[in-house]
């Protein structure tokens, strides 16, 4: 039996909430995640701190504790997302301070100050003084007091951030900042669609990969529609021409998957953490009865294939958990596992008698048959031509579906019952892993 579906794959907290990756980087001989962090409440009610994991190779963990809280005026009501940029020698980390004024406000417009507080650290845990870059005074006229999530990265000599911003006519954009000395910071340029597209643009994040720039964002306010923007918020790139965003593709069209944040490994792979939840969900999350919510998803790394278009892949150090070997074929099977698979038409795979992934044409329906396993899930859908691959990786408490190469991907959690757990398929040959989990320790010093 398996009563408290503790991941083996993925880093979610100890006790309390998590939600968006924060400050991710490779230092002085690590990989840092950080994190935002309620360590109070599995439901997230309470001030956000930064948690922080490290790893040398994204097998081995350790987590290091709480290392940013709310703890001056300028941060008094959360330690919000942000970002981190090596510089030789020290990481400096970008974040926002948010600040509620008591009193009778809509929190949007008026009661809430968002600054921009930069702090640096010598070993990932130690920090220096906060010192604010840029307070609500600082950001254009027609933005709300909604601002915030800076990613600052270097390019072409100079320093640049994005902001995410609710305008006050209630359309997203990002907001471009650019300094010489980290320190003083100005308004470069206003990036957003031709056409409004969702209130708010949360956790921005804007880079290239092999010559396509993009700008990836988390935006609210989308209305549904019966093959994308299915999930409460969404999140995907823009395409940027210039600086103008052009098409949006969404990240992952599965039920659980947010805010996701990317960074450079030293030999160059574009990686990308996502946060495997989201805020304002109405479905609820077994794990929050046994003191804890939410975790990360896999290390994905973000690629161009031959055709030009942008792809994700759990990145390949995943590959070295992979033990036994075996066919696909209708089973038992201990999580967690791998598995990969080609299809040459329709296919489904079915998962612990209960939830379903079906592709029928360019259909491709992710379906929790058995309620209970899905805490209140229903169905996914997205249009994926020509389906030929699946890759699948399944942890104690959910699945990362990869189609067609990571084309497109469904994340998603899932509640089952044992630990051992059933998989069926129709039109799909392939090879299964049982993967051992990674290892992590929670040895604060
Ligand atoms: C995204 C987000 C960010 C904010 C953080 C607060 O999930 O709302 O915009 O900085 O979470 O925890």
């Amino acid at each position: 039996m398996q009563d408290n579906w503790r991941q083996a794959l993925h880093l979610e907290p100890p006790q309390g909430w998590l939600n968006d990756p924060n400050g991710l980087c490779w230092f002085h001989g690590f990989y840092h995640v950080y994190f935002q962090y309620c360590p109070t409440s599995a439901e997230g009610n309470g001030d956000k701190l930064w948690g922080h994991y490290r790893s040398a190779d994204l097998l081995h963990w350790q987590f290091r504790g709480v290392v940013l809280h709310p703890d001056t005026p300028d941060d008094r009501d959360g330690v919000y997302s942000g970002s981190a940029l090596v510089q030789e020698d020290t990481l400096h980390l970008f974040y926002t301070g948010n600040v509620k004024e008591p009193g009778d406000h809509d929190y949007i417009t008026s009661g809430r100050g968002a600054n921009v507080i930069h702090v640096t650290t010598h070993d990932g845990d130690t920090m220096s003084a906060k010192s604010v870059l840029l307070r609500n005074k600082d950001y254009p006229a027609d933005c709300t007091q909604h601002v915030r999530d800076p990613k600052v990265w270097r390019e072409n000599g100079a320093f640049r951030m994005v902001l995410g911003a609710r305008r006050r006519d209630d359309t997203g954009a990002v907001l471009l900042y650019r300094s010489d000395d980290l320190t003083h910071w100005t308004l470069d340029r206003v990036l957003t669609s031709d056409a409004p597209f969702g209130y708010m643009w949360e956790c921005p994040d804007l880079y290239a990969v092999n010559g396509v720039r993009v700008l990836s964002i988390s935006p609210q306010g989308l209305p549904h529609e019966k093959t994308r923007f299915q999930n409460v918020y969404q999140s995907g790139y823009f395409v940027l021409d210039g600086d103008r965003p052009t098409t949006f593709t969404e990240w992952d069209m599965g039920f659980d998957f947010y805010a996701p944040q990317s960074f450079v490994t030293p030999d160059g792979r574009r990686v990308m953490f996502g946060w495997m939840g989201l805020p304002d969900i109405d479905y609820t999350n077994p794990t929050v009865a046994r003191g804890w919510q939410h975790c990360l998803t896999l290390p994905r790394e973000v690629f161009r294939d031959a055709a030009g278009h942008l792809r994700q892949r759990p990145v390949r150090e995943l590959d070295a958990l992979r033990a036994g070997a075996r066919p696909l074929t209708d089973t038992t099977l201990s999580l967690p596992f791998d598995l990969e698979a080609q299809a040459q038409g329709d296919f489904t795979l079915t998962l612990a008698h209960g939830l379903s992934l079906t592709c029928t044409g360019e259909t491709v329906t992710l379906t929790f048959t058995d309620a209970s396993l899905g805490g209140g899930r229903t169905t996914r859908t997205a249009l994926v031509p020509d389906c030929r691959t699946v890759r699948a990786i399944v942890d104690r408490s959910s699945v990362e579906i990869y189609l067609n190469a990571g084309a497109c991907v469904f994340t998603t959690r899932f509640y089952p019952a044992s630990d051992l757990i059933s998989l069926q398929s129709t039109g799909l040959t392939g090879t299964i892993w049982r993967m051992n989990g990674l290892e992590v320790t929670h040895n604060v010093p």
